[in-house]
């Protein structure tokens, strides 16, 4: 195999090529594979491409010959055939600088693998404003990392379920609290409320608040919920409108809002919870059966109500990484937290105290701000999407399905993380919304594994396919172990049949 400078030449440019794509031909195909990187050199520039295709081609071996001929040709060894690739350029090396290049590269242009040091000099940003999340795609010698700067228009991570949106989510918030960043996660599956260990069962960082309600799900055990802080709210501190929010009385239902109101007028001191049940009882009339149902939701989530209000300065510090578990509550109740803790601190960002920024990552967003919502939290987030940045608070937005997601929200993210999605509408939704996303990558996007992710927009050089790597915190949710799972049932299964255990359950229910 030849050389150029110190660099192998695995091949040459040949056939059609313009400024943007070219094809070269290898001797070696184990030499090369989709999705690796390359570059072309003519003269002194080096064209850097992504491989896009490969493909064996055999001019005498056409598709109008029969079995017969073509197994004689492979007898007597004279089939021949080629190995070509064909990539796609992502720019011209001009000093530190990828540029788009106008320059078509001719036939017969060397092609090189693209070392790790090319790589990522392009790829990756300098020491503060890098926040390292994984490696290429089938080069694990080559870190990529995103630039910290690019998260101020707000980032979007897009997935079908299962293909590592939230592992994605968890490693930026480890990357962005190693920088210091402030962050507040909007979870309503306990997808982190484990976050304060670590892998090896360390206490993984000092600086990381869990809070949970009575309500929450989560899988907590004794040590891990005696480490995380409960979040309350205080009856008196409510305004009627805001029992309506929490007892999932939507903003068109005015009879209903309107009765909530006058039970608010006519409450006695201390006007707790116990105060606004006594004045429904007083109620007269139709307006009682109405809101009965409404009354009984309030009964069941009453354990939320407390003392005090959860003050902001426990969920927002500089340097602090809050996790508010949402579990366990419909989405009218985590709609009211969610928007309480945001609204909370928006007004204290546009007011100036807290000069630290803010990011806000909401998983399941399309349940928060689904197209055209007028809940509170959806006007919220649409809000912070448009102005918070004026304000120093970024959003994250984490969906898998970003085709019932607010459109609105989505293309003021300038910054996309998109694993595996399969389902074209929500493709077509990202294509929409995304203007650094080619249709080639788009096209890439059903063929990606768990936790292989297309980065486009702001905070990259050049749209990079990267393998994000593990959280190194533990994980909350994630998938269950079906596997062991049925083994707990099999058991269970086969204690109810043994005699003897069931003589003991029946003495035990007697
Ligand atoms: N980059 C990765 N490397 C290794 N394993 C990963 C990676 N990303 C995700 N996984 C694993 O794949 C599983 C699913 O990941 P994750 O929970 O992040 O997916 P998700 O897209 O958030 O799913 P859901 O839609 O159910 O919330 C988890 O068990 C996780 O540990
Ligand atoms: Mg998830």
């Amino acid at each position: 195999m030849q050389e150029s400078g110190s660099e192998k030449i695995i091949g040459y440019t040949v056939g059609e090529n313009t400024s943007d794509r070219f094809t070269f031909v290898v001797s070696d195909v184990s030499e090369v594979s989709k999705w690796e990187y390359v570059f072309a050199e003519i003269g002194k520039r080096k064209v850097i491409g992504r491989i896009e295709r490969v493909v064996s081609r055999s001019d005498l071996l056409n598709q109008d010959m029969d079995f017969l001929s073509v197994s004689k040709y492979v007898e007597t060894e004279l089939a021949d055939h080629v190995f070509l690739c064909q990539a796609k350029s992502l720019g011209s090396v001009e000093g530190d600088a990828l540029l788009l290049s106008r320059k078509i590269i001719p036939p017969g242009s060397p092609v090189m693998r693209a070392s790790q040091r090319l790589l990522e000099d392009h790829l990756s940003y300098p020491g503060e404003r890098s926040l390292n999340i994984g490696h290429l795609v089938d080069r694990n010698d080559v870190r990529v990392s995103v630039d910290i700067n690019g998260l101020k228009r707000h980032l979007a991570i897009l997935a079908q379920t299962g293909a590592g949106k939230s592992n994605a989510a968890a490693v930026l918030m480890e990357e962005l609290l190693k920088k210091g960043a402030s962050i507040i996660v909007l979870d309503p599956h306990a997808d982190y409320a484990l976050m304060r260990t670590g892998k090896n069962g360390a206490r993984y960082a000092a600086d990381i608040r869990i809070f949970r309600t009575p309500l929450s799900s989560g899988r907590y055990n004794a040590q891990t919920s005696s480490l995380s802080s409960l979040f309350t709210l205080r009856f008196q501190d409510l305004e009627a409108d805001e029992i309506s929010d929490i007892m999932g009385i939507k903003e068109e239902w005015s009879t209903l809002r309107r009765i909530v109101d006058d039970i608010c007028r006519s409450m006695k001191p201390p006007r707790d919870l116990a105060s606004f049940l006594s004045a429904y009882r007083e109620l007269k009339g139709e307006d009682s059966s109405k809101i009965s149902g409404r009354i009984r939701i309030l009964g069941k989530i009453g354990s939320i109500f407390s003392d005090n209000t959860t003050p902001m300065e426990e969920y927002l510090a500089p340097g602090q990484l809050s996790i508010l578990d949402l579990s366990g509550m419909d989405q009218a109740l985590a709609n009211y937290f969610a928007h309480r803790v945001l609204n909370t601190i928006y007004e204290a960002k546009v007011e100036g105290s807290g000069g630290f920024p803010v990011f806000v990552f909401v998983e399941e967003a399309h349940n928060f701000v689904p197209p055209g919502s007028r809940a509170l939290i959806a006007q919220m987030l649409r809000k912070v999407a448009s102005e918070g940045r004026k304000f120093g608070m970024f959003l994250v937005v984490i969906s898998q399905r970003p085709g019932k997601l607010d459109q609105d929200v989505l293309s003021q993210c300038n910054s996309s993380i998109i694993l595996r999605i399969t389902n074209p509408l929500d493709q077509k939704a990202i294509m929409e919304s995304s203007e650094s996303m080619s249709e080639s990558m788009l096209q890439d996007l059903p063929s990606l594994n768990i936790g292989e992710a297309v980065l486009t927009g702001e905070f990259v050089k050049i749209p990079v396919i990267a393998t994000i790597r593990k959280r190194e915190t533990a994980e909350g949710g994630g998938d269950v172990d079906l596997l062991s799972l049925l083994e707990e049932a099999r058991k269970l299964r086969d204690r109810r049949r043994d005699p003897a255990e069931f003589r003991k359950a029946l003495k035990e229910n007697w």
